[in-house]
């Protein structure tokens, strides 16, 4: 067996900041063809340890070897010609120049090379495209791609210049699930021809599927090293937050039986058939099943985006008809959508404005403006009361970490105090501290009254939130559990069992 090489050996290495210790001696080695996973909360140290190896920072103390080469105050350039390439969050992509031009500009300058070779240009950049198997057109300019066909490209800039190590610094944040995935292969793709990959993140979901090895942080101190096989991801939590997760489970005690949220045999073709359920105030109603099973279509209806073909809809006891959010929100519903990254945020507005966003009827003064006094106000309290980690209320929303950003969304909806609060998988691909406070957020509105239909895949998200629930697969509602039924000590396990018989070759139990 060949012998296991290292391409960085860092050692003891800290760094402080005026007034923060970003990094308390820490030693980390990264082995020639691996993915390694730095994990840990926002503001642990991952990027200032990154920035360190990259030479853009200068550590306080510490040693490193980099091909087994001892670097003092190494430079990017002396990292680069290492064969380190770093994909920052920011891409550091030229918008105005095309994909080509993009791809292979480093490696032109590197070279010494005439920019202007547009033959040599467009074989550099297809080459770099083969490598990682995808075909985006060579002359588009950059600014017209989406956020994960850019990312793409810086990574075929870093491999255009014969990257041998790839730190990528929190690459999922801005992209949807189905993004997420595909990124996720081509990361396993460079591993395959040999490429090792730091992989930052705070995402369990994400370490656990591509980690061959992991490396936690803490507050700037190294936790420890893991090997993926040896770790799951509630140990990874443990290791991440300091705090073991035990989620309060939620139970209802409200006298009033009325029911505020009320589906008849709701339908529409394709997308769900004849739903019949009900919301009481304090009730949070689970809604799980498989991918696919209808539930965000229905929630959807629920919100005027998806128009149904039968069936009635009644809101406090009156038949309704909602034909658009606008409708919606008169009726106090609220919905955070499964794609918050494309329907939920204005990702390029600030915090403050994102809040404003839900009641600007409220803020609306005299003469229809925005009453801007008011809406700051209403954005500071939303940042201290959900504990939003933002610089101030002007900060963009799409600078902020999944978390955050949830927490903006929530905390948008949360201001403009809706009657039913609908929230479709709030918590996917967020680190497992922001997830203890939203369902501690979603419980509390619950428990003064507001009504919620929390969809989930996690069996375990819906048994610790709530009081009833129903199971659909296929467009249809298979099961409902009364609130007598939650409180079975083997809910959980009978759950589970449920949907795992619906998922395909495993004997569905609906046609
Ligand atoms: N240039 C800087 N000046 C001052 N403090 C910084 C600077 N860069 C990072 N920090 C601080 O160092 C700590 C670690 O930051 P960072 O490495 O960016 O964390 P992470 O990438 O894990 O979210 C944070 O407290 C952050 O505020
Ligand atoms: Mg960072």
């Amino acid at each position: 067996m060949a012998e296991e090489k290292n391409i960085v050996v860092a050692e003891h290495i800290s760094k402080s900041y005026v007034g923060v210790q970003a990094l308390n001696d820490v030693s980390i080695t990264i082995k020639e063809g691996e993915i390694k996973c730095l994990a840990g909360e926002n503001g642990c140290g991952k990027s200032t340890f990154v920035k360190i190896i990259a030479g853009v920072e200068e550590p306080t103390a510490g040693r490193i070897v980099i091909n087994g080469k001892e670097m003092t105050k190494h430079t990017t350039k002396d990292a680069i010609d290492e064969g380190i390439q770093v994909i920052f969050q920011d891409l550091s992509l030229f918008h105005a120049m095309s994909v080509a031009e993009n791809i292979a500009m480093n490696k032109l300058v590197k070279e010494g090379k005439p920019l202007t070779n547009k033959k040599e240009i467009e074989k550099i950049a297809r080459d770099a495209l083969n490598l990682i198997g995808v075909d985006i057109p060579l002359d588009v300019q950059v600014q017209e791609l989406s956020i994960a066909n850019r990312q793409l490209i810086a990574i075929c800039r870093a491999l255009a210049l014969d990257a041998r190590l790839l730190f990528m610094d929190e690459p999922t944040t801005a992209l949807t699930k189905n993004e997420v995935d595909s990124l996720l292969n081509i990361v396993l793709g460079l591993k395959a021809r040999g490429i090792a990959v730091v992989f930052i993140s705070h995402k369990l979901d994400e370490v656990m599927r591509i980690a061959d090895s992991i490396t936690v942080i803490r507050d700037g101190h190294k936790i420890g090293d893991f090997a993926a096989s040896e770790i799951d991801s509630k140990k990874l939590a443990y290791y991440m937050t300091g705090r073991q997760v035990d989620y309060q489970q939620y139970s209802r005690n409200l006298e009033n039986e009325e029911k505020l949220l009320e589906v008849r045999n709701l339908t529409k073709k394709g997308n769900y058939e004849d739903v019949s359920l009900s919301v009481r105030k304090g009730d949070i109603l689970g809604l799980t099943g498989l991918l696919g099973a209808g539930r965000t279509e229905l929630a959807l209806s629920i919100f005027g985006l998806n128009k149904p073909d039968s069936g009635e809809i009644y809101m406090e006891g009156k038949k309704v008809t909602i034909s658009s959010p606008d409708d919606a929100i008169d009726l106090g519903i609220g919905l955070v959508p499964e794609e918050r990254a494309l329907q939920g945020l204005f990702l390029q507005k600030s915090v403050n404005e994102n809040v404003a966003a839900a009641i600007l009827k409220r803020l609306k003064g005299l003469f229809g403006n925005i009453d801007s006094g008011k809406s700051r106000a209403l954005a500071k309290e939303a940042i201290d009361t959900f504990r939003i980690k933002v610089y101030n209320e002007d900060t963009l929303v799409g600078t902020l970490s999944g978390g955050n950003q949830q927490k903006a969304l929530i905390a948008r909806w949360a201001a403009s105090s809706p009657k039913l609060f609908m929230l479709d998988t709030p918590t996917v691909g967020i680190d497992i501290g922001s997830k203890a406070e939203i369902y501690e957020y979603i419980q509390k509105f619950a428990s003064e009254g507001m009504g919620i239909i929390l969809i989930s895949d996690e069996v375990e998200e819906i048994v610790a939130n709530c009081n009833r629930v129903i199971v659909m697969f296929d467009g249809h509602v298979v099961k409902e559990y009364t609130e007598e039924e939650m409180k079975d000590p083997d809910i959980k396990e009978k759950i589970n069992a449920l949907v795992e018989s619906g998922k395909p070759g495993k004997g569905a139990a609906v046609s």
